[in-house]
């Protein structure tokens, strides 16, 4: 998620009993005083530096004996979304050491509501650094984002496989079915139609925010969230097809968390192509949604998801669905299509383009406009699947089980 530090390159990969620290650092000062702390504090931690997040999270996942993760900020365009993905990899045990350049109190408090242990500026000083490091005191914060909302990003492997259709229909059964606060948001800045999907206004506050972070507060996300119903809200825009957006990645991130804060399911109707807010919804995300057509094309680009989320996301849980909008273009057999991508597809959407057209000239969500159509039902269960993992960092929901 960041470039190379300034620091020295990582060391290598060993298997060690040693508990560990895993550093991301950006300054050689820095370094330097965390290695005399180690020292002085005569820990007997093997200090590991990485030069991304990424590669510092994969060091966690793979296992070893991390106790603490020290990620420095000071650079970064998505601190939010990183310390988030930080806290969903490492649990609740791991204690995450923030560092960065900015002295705010609203800053410091966002960054622990988002998964820091502790946010260090800098310089750090020694005490500070001590407190930080030492032993005593276990982990830290509450688990994953305690309090803010679970994000699910659906992306297509190709255009026109059904994501917003399932998306709407997601978002709309988590809400009015399950009564769970819900907003759906729709990245898809130019050609979105997850606002045509529910017959509804998109409102021009998105557009607008993501070019302004600075106006992303609580009652921004009040004024531009657009009411479906009184559980379900959508932010979505129309921007002009010749308007070029300047987008910045900080700016999805305070959105995200804004969004986390206030609603319990954060639905992201999330484009393929490559944008920088990608990369920050993939942090953020706890779940990936991949609607996959069985075509030559849909098994290259599902491919490529899926390296994109390991390196990039690896936080996230990911699903791949066999996609029933794709029709006659699913050409491929599905176990052909299995072996290609390495694993077998976690649910299949069926065909139904009488249902999902009558549903999109009513501008309804499928559940309204067909209850009794079969993908209404297997949309239903992948709520219970994705959503009904008593994962909800605000609550535990329906209590079914992990998948
Ligand atoms: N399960 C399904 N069976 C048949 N047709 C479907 C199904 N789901 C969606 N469709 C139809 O496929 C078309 C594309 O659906 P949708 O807009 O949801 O796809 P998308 O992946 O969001 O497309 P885009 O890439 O343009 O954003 C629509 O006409 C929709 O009615
Ligand atoms: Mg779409």
């Amino acid at each position: 998620m960041r470039g190379a530090p300034a620091v020295a390159a990582p060391t290598a990969a060993r298997k060690s009993d040693r508990e560990g620290i895993v550093a991301v650092l950006q300054d050689q000062p820095t370094l330097d005083r965390v290695q005399a702390i180690i020292r002085e504090l005569q820990l007997d931690d093997e200090l590991n530096l990485e030069p991304t997040l990424d590669s510092a999270l994969r060091r966690v996942r793979e296992g070893g004996n991390q106790r603490v993760l020290m990620l420095d900020v000071s650079e970064s365009t998505a601190p939010i979304a990183e310390l988030s993905a930080a806290r969903s990899v490492g649990g609740s045990d791991l204690k995450i050491l923030a560092l960065g350049t900015v002295n705010d109190v609203g800053l410091f408090r966002d960054l622990l509501a988002a998964g820091a242990s502790d946010y260090l500026v800098k310089p750090v000083s020694r005490e500070a650094l001590a407190i930080g490091l030492e032993k005593r005191g276990g982990s830290t914060g509450g688990g994953p984002g305690a309090g803010l909302g679970q994000v699910i990003a659906f992306i297509g492997s190709r255009g026109g496989v059904g994501v917003t259709t399932t998306a709407v229909s997601f978002a709309w059964l988590l809400s009015d079915r399950h009564k769970e606060n819900t907003v759906l948001l729709d990245l898809d800045l130019h050609f979105g139609t997850v606002a045509l999907n529910l017959d509804s206004d998109p409102g021009s506050g998105l557009c607008e925010a993501l070019e302004q972070p600075a106006r992303i507060d609580a009652l921004f996300v009040d004024r531009a969230t657009v009411k479906v119903s009184d559980t379900l809200r959508i932010l979505a825009s129309e921007a002009a097809v010749a308007e070029a957006l300047m987008i910045d990645a900080g700016a999805i991130d305070v959105l995200l968390y804004e969004l986390r804060r206030k609603f319990g399911w954060v639905i992201i109707d999330l484009p393929r192509w490559v944008t920088p807010t990608q990369r920050v919804v993939l942090g953020a995300a706890s779940k990936v949604v991949i609607l996959c057509e069985r075509s030559l094309a849909g098994l290259r680009d599902t491919i490529r998801l899926q390296t994109l989320m390991r390196e990039h996301a690896p936080q996230t849980q990911v699903m791949l669905i066999d996609a029933g909008a794709s029709g006659e273009r699913a050409t491929v057999g599905k176990s052909e299509f299995e072996k290609a991508v390495g694993k077998s597809l976690d649910a299949t959407l069926s065909h139904d383009a009488k249902s999902t057209g009558s549903a999109t000239n009513a501008g309804q969500p499928l559940p309204v406009a067909a209850p009794r159509s079969p993908v209404v039902r297997e949309i239903e269960q992948l709520i219970t699947t994705l959503a009904g993992a008593g994962e909800t960092p605000k609550r535990k929901l329906f209590g079914f089980g992990r998948w």
